[in-house]
């Protein structure tokens, strides 16, 4: 019933370059997808494009000191080379700072605003006095309510990975200038999710149960949860000016703007190419069918929000399908932009030129379609070396060397096929349907898998067979077999063209393949008997140790250097405590503090943080056991220093030994614990008081 296919994928905020977490998660799989449409002649459109508003390019701004329009034109250009370099085929990259897209948004706002369909709400928002200004979630930091790192955002702690708002945060503060926040009444409009609860519940749980188990159930339980009216203006300085009366100061949230921004960029696309006809056709013609892919942490805005906003506009087409991935994490860590923790597109180029391809297949082949995933350097260089050399390079290496070697790079004929040669023809029979199914469903791993299973096939066939043995005896059978193989090996330029671009375009040169249809997949006479060959080259090559262990000491550096900002973070939003409720002199005397000199101080064994003091206090040796030892490293330095401790607390028992009494110590910001002493030595046993 479709007769057109409209892909998006998600714009990546211009605050950064990508990674290959961007890549995995959207970019790989949408570009595969829509190849494999073009090669099936399906018309398409596939829209890319950066988002420039929202606080993370504000924030970029602030910390490299220069304006937001040198970040996004920066990290715009840098992103759309880094996609053009991997082979994402985008048909348009855009930009949400275009005219076209601050229009298109501009008058999406004023038609809903203008038919009643948004509502006014005032609320209490974090408010900076000294500059003036409201903050958004990412703008205000604090301490995690959860984990309690410091610096966790307004939105997110990037340390636990929990999800927050800003009114949980500990001692929130303002992330640019660390001032305190104060709360102040604004007012905004809302989109009423809660009015189009009913529609979308039929919408997506009833009329889209065959949706990703992961989006299907995120949508659910935000709808079980019951939708709540969402904000779609700010108070920001940077974005699209709210297009009504008396909105100064306010822009369109980010989320509002940016989804249209596929619109936008159509519009663009179908300006500058008329190939693609009206962009109306892309949005409003019942017969297109829009996908979207995107990362998890965009499931509610793609499947719920704007769906919303469309429904609400009136005028265009649902999406039918919202393919979206869980999270890739790198070496068993979260990737973040921030702290680093990342493999730059632009950088691996520089480390592997070349080898965009083999990004591709490792990232398709450990892709996170069910579940969060993790890459790893060694993983990488395996599958490198033992999928794509190994059996897929090895395979085509040897089929077109022994091609040229016995055959003078001419397809021989095929003649009394064997059995063995039957049935390794007849696994060409399931390839284009079994990946048809596959990729149909989203499910491009297993696609790529068995698209590597006909090298596997290849690879061991000819390992059987030998044909480098016969040569010496039969050469009519040599030719059969190569011919064989010969098939399978255009068979797999074909079936690799939408996952490994750049090395099918390589091997098709090989093979003397102009054109690529995928309509041949699966015949076992796509190269006839006299066809001349081309130049042959290694298709991969392997990846060694040290290019390895170059990256994983790059990584470490990183974790070193992420060790060190966190803690001056720390520092910087360190507050004291609250003073504590009022007491009296009466209870305070109750405690005997005292004055005692460390005569011994070693690690207890088996224990992290425990410390074994022997203590002269003036009267006697005491043992007292103190929590302390991940601060005191080397716990010898405090042998000779007098201390203060509590020696009229009871004994207590800890890991088998007996302590009496506790060392006062304070806790500085970054976290340590300090022993206390007076300012001056005095007696061994005096008191403080
Ligand atoms: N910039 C957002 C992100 O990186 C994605 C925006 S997708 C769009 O998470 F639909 F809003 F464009
Ligand atoms: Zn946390």
């Amino acid at each position: 019933m479709f007769k057109r296919s409209l892909v998006t994928t998600a714009l990546p905020y211009a605050n950064g370059p990508i990674h290959i977490g961007h890549l995995a998660g959207v970019y790989i799989p949408a570009d595969i997808y829509v190849r494999y449409l073009r090669l099936k002649h399906v018309p398409v459109a596939f829209i890319g494009g950066s988002d420039e508003h929202g606080v993370p390019v504000t924030i970029r701004a602030k910390q490299e000191g220069i304006t937001v329009q040198e970040v996004v034109d920066r990290y715009h250009e840098l992103i759309q080379k880094s996609f053009e370099e991997f082979g994402i085929s985008f048909d348009v990259y855009g930009r949400t700072t275009s005219a076209t897209h601050h229009k298109t948004a501009s008058d999406f706002f004023r038609k809903l605003y203008d038919e009643n369909k948004l509502i006014v709400q005032e609320t209490e928002q974090f408010f900076d006095e000294q500059t003036q200004e409201f903050l958004t979630d990412r703008n205000i930091k604090g301490e995690c309510p959860r984990c309690h790192s410091q610096g966790a955002y307004g939105d997110q702690c990037e340390k636990c990975g929990a999800t927050l708002s800003p009114e949980e945060l500990i001692n929130p503060y303002n992330a640019n200038t660390g001032n305190p926040l104060t709360k102040k009444r604004t007012s905004h409009w809302y989109l009423p999710l809660d009015a189009y609860q009913p529609w979308l519940e039929e919408w997506i749980l009833q009329d889209h149960k065959e949706w990703r188990p992961n989006v299907y159930g995120q949508c659910k339980s935000w709808l079980d949860t019951g939708l709540k009216p969402r904000a779609v203006t700010r108070d920001l300085s940077w974005g699209i000016p709210v297009p009504v009366e008396n909105a100064e100061g306010k822009v369109l949230y980010v989320w509002f703007d940016a989804p249209i921004g596929y619109i936008s960029n159509t519009k663009d696309l179908c300006e500058q190419n008329p190939a693609f006809g009206k962009w109306e056709t892309w949005w409003q013609d019942e017969e297109t069918r829009l996908i979207h892919f995107i990362g998890k942490d965009n499931i509610v805005f793609h499947c719920i929000v704007f769906p919303t906003m469309l429904k609400a506009h009136g005028k265009f087409i649902l999406p039918d399908n919202v393919p979206s991935n869980e999270f890739l994490n790198l070496e068993g860590d979260k990737l973040s932009t921030s702290r680093n923790w990342a493999v730059w597109l632009h950088e691996y180029l520089v480390d592997f030129p070349n080898k965009q391809d083999v990004l591709r297949y490792v990232l398709t082949a450990n892709a996170p379609e069910t579940k969060d995933n993790d890459f790893t350097w060694s993983d990488f260089q395996a599958r490198n070396n033992n999928e794509l050399v190994a059996v897929y390079g090895n395979f085509v290496n040897r089929t077109l060397v022994l091609t040229n070697k016995y055959f003078d790079g001419k397809v021989p004929p095929l003649k009394n096929l064997t059995e063995t040669d039957k049935q390794v023809l007849e696994s060409l029979n399931e390839i284009k349907t079994s990946v048809e199914a596959l990729l149909d469903d989203f499910h491009f791993r297993d696609a790529q898998k068995v698209a590597m299973n006909l090298a596997r096939v290849g690879n061991k066939y000819l390992t059987e067979t030998e044909p480098w043995q016969l040569a010496k005896t039969d050469m009519e059978r040599v030719g059969t077999i190569l011919h064989v193989c010969l098939q399978l090996v255009a068979n797999l330029a074909i079936v690799f063209e939408p996952f490994l671009p750049f090395s099918s375009e390589k091997l098709r040169k090989m093979i003397n393949l102009s054109a690529c249809e995928w309509d041949d997949l699966g015949k076992q006479d796509i190269l006839q008997v006299g066809h001349s060959l081309g130049k042959v080259a290694l298709l991969f090559d392997k990846i060694e140790d040290a290019e390895i262990a170059k990256q994983l000491n790059r990584l470490e550096e990183i974790k070193q250097a992420n060790i060190v900002q966190q803690e001056q973070e720390a520092l910087k939003s360190w507050q004291p405590q609250p003073i504590k409720a009022p007491t009296d002199i009466e209870t305070f005397d109750k405690i005997d503090i005292r004055v005692g000199k460390v005569l011994k101080c070693e690690k207890v064994p088996k224990s992290e943080k425990l410390l074994r003091f022997t203590i002269d206090d003036g009267v006697s040796e005491r043992t007292i056991l103190s929590g302390i030892a991940q601060s005191y490293p080397n716990c010898e330095v405090l042998v000779g220093k007098q201390i203060l401790f509590v020696a009229n607390f009871p004994p207590r028992k800890m890991m088998g030994i007996e302590s009496n009494g506790m060392i006062l110590s304070v806790c500085d910001a970054d976290g340590r614990l300090v022993v206390t002493t007076a300012s001056e030595e005095v007696k061994n046993g005096t008191t403080v008081g």
